[in-house]
């Protein structure tokens, strides 16, 4: 029995990772906190095998606990599934001598200046990025570089589109990089967070994700997804569709494209989930990775239609076995957030009848409750899957329903 070392569960891919080790008849011991571990729901802790207890926001600390740990339990693997942890992760692997990145260009995959340092040095296709603490530092780095508006501000540490905002004109800025400074810790460990601001150039057209299983740096792709955001100063994911169906000569370049960034971020046995715009008449560009599953039950999209287990396969990698990888499937799945219309009291969701091709309909947030404006993907009140044969009838399939979903806000 495979023995598997997961830094925090408590994390939108964490019951997929717990099910597919379970599926690979291995046990499970999850690193976390005891205050956190309090808050794991019970459906969670039932596919959890053991923990351990130690403080994540102290690295050093939590470092050599781990080790400790792992050579008293004769640890396997060291997986994990949160962004902010995954340089924690390469540096246990590192030290314990298991499959994982690269532990010394590991920061840059979690710190997003760290990361356009790393892009840029390993001649990624990504857009040009200044940083700074203040809207006058990055104003002159800007007309250093002769970066025009309209530009992208963004914290340096934060998911989940969180302080992230397009701005176009100057006027604008100072609102902005102060938006993007709005979370100092991260909940719910209470680790502290980069206050650095990132000014990045806007990259228009259309937005794609794609996840790369990789073992012994070999690239395992998975079916590139489209992903669908809101437009104007904040962009807010709305859904996925899997596949995408782009032409054999562009894939191949979206794939080119992130086996560049996964190599300059050290990226070479695990997973990444890699963000990018195709802009018009030009080739693939890279906005982020982040080397972990995806997060917005991407797994569960990704799986319906193409049959591949990402999660299972991300745990073979790091078990330092091949990753099953079959050819996909013909098939489309598609998610879809449910935001509320405007600020209030939430009232209810309605969506009309048994309509072909919805698998899954999951509301999260209970009636009465206050709900804001979709600056963010905080403001979800649930989501709804589709299947059909071709992404064009389950794109079409989704979009009849939410024309017909009434969300109630008073
Ligand atoms: N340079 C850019 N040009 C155009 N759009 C961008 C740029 N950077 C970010 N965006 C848009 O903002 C969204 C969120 O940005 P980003 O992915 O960097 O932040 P995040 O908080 O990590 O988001 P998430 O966790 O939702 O993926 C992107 O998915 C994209 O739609
Ligand atoms: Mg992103």
């Amino acid at each position: 029995m495979k023995r598997i070392l997961l830094i925090e569960a408590l994390a939108n891919s964490g019951p997929y990772l717990l099910d597919a080790a379970r599926a690979l008849g291995a046990h499970v011991f999850v690193a976390t906190h005891e205050d956190v571990w309090e808050s794991y729901p019970a459906a969670l802790r039932e596919k959890i095998h053991g923990t351990v207890f130690t403080d994540l926001t102290d690295p050093g600390r939590a470092l050599s606990d781990l080790t400790a740990f792992a050579g008293t339990t004769r640890i396997d693997a060291v997986a994990g599934c949160w962004e902010f942890f995954t340089p924690l992760v390469a540096h246990l692997a590192s030290r314990l001598d298991l499959p994982g990145n690269d532990p010394l260009r590991a920061q840059a995959c979690r710190n997003k200046a760290a990361m356009a340092r790393a892009f840029r040095t390993g001649r990624v296709p990504a857009p040009r990025t200044v940083s700074g603490y203040t809207t006058a530092e990055v104003t002159r780095a800007l007309d250093r570089l002769g970066i025009g508006f309209p530009v992208v501000v963004k914290p340096a540490e934060q998911g989940g589109s969180w302080g992230v905002s397009v701005v176009t004109g100057h006027e604008q800025l100072d609102a902005a990089v102060r938006h993007a400074q709005s979370w100092p810790v991260a909940a719910p460990h209470g680790l502290a967070l980069d206050q650095r601001v990132l000014v990045q150039e806007y990259v228009p057209g259309p937005e794609f994700s794609l996840d790369t299983v990789v073992w012994r740096d070999e690239y395992f792709h998975l079916p590139v997804v489209e992903k669908h955001t809101t437009d104007g100063a904040y962009r807010a994911e709305t859904g996925h569709t899997c596949p995408a169906p782009l032409p054999p000569a562009t894939l191949t370049a979206v794939r080119a494209a992130a086996e560049r960034a996964l190599r300059a971020l050290g990226i070479r046995n695990g997973v990444a989930h890699t963000e990018l715009k195709i802009p018009p008449e030009a080739g693939p560009t890279v906005i982020e990775v982040g080397a972990r599953l995806p997060g917005d039950h991407l797994v569960h999209v990704v799986r319906h239609a193409s049959g591949i287990d990402e999660a299972r396969a991300y745990l073979q990698a790091v078990l330092d076995e091949k990753p099953d990888m079959p050819e996909p499937r013909e098939g489309a799945c598609a998610i879809r957030f449910l935001t509320p219309p405007r600020a209030g009291t939430f009232r209810g969701v309605t969506v009309p009848g048994r309509p072909a091709g919805l698998i899954g309909r999951h509301i999260t947030t209970e009636p009465g409750a206050t709900v804001g404006g979709a600056h963010d993907n905080s403001a979800r009140l649930g989501h709804l899957v589709f299947t059909a044969p071709t992404p064009a009838q389950v794109k079409a399939h989704a979009a009849h329903v939410l024309a017909h979903t009434r969300i109630e806000v008073s």
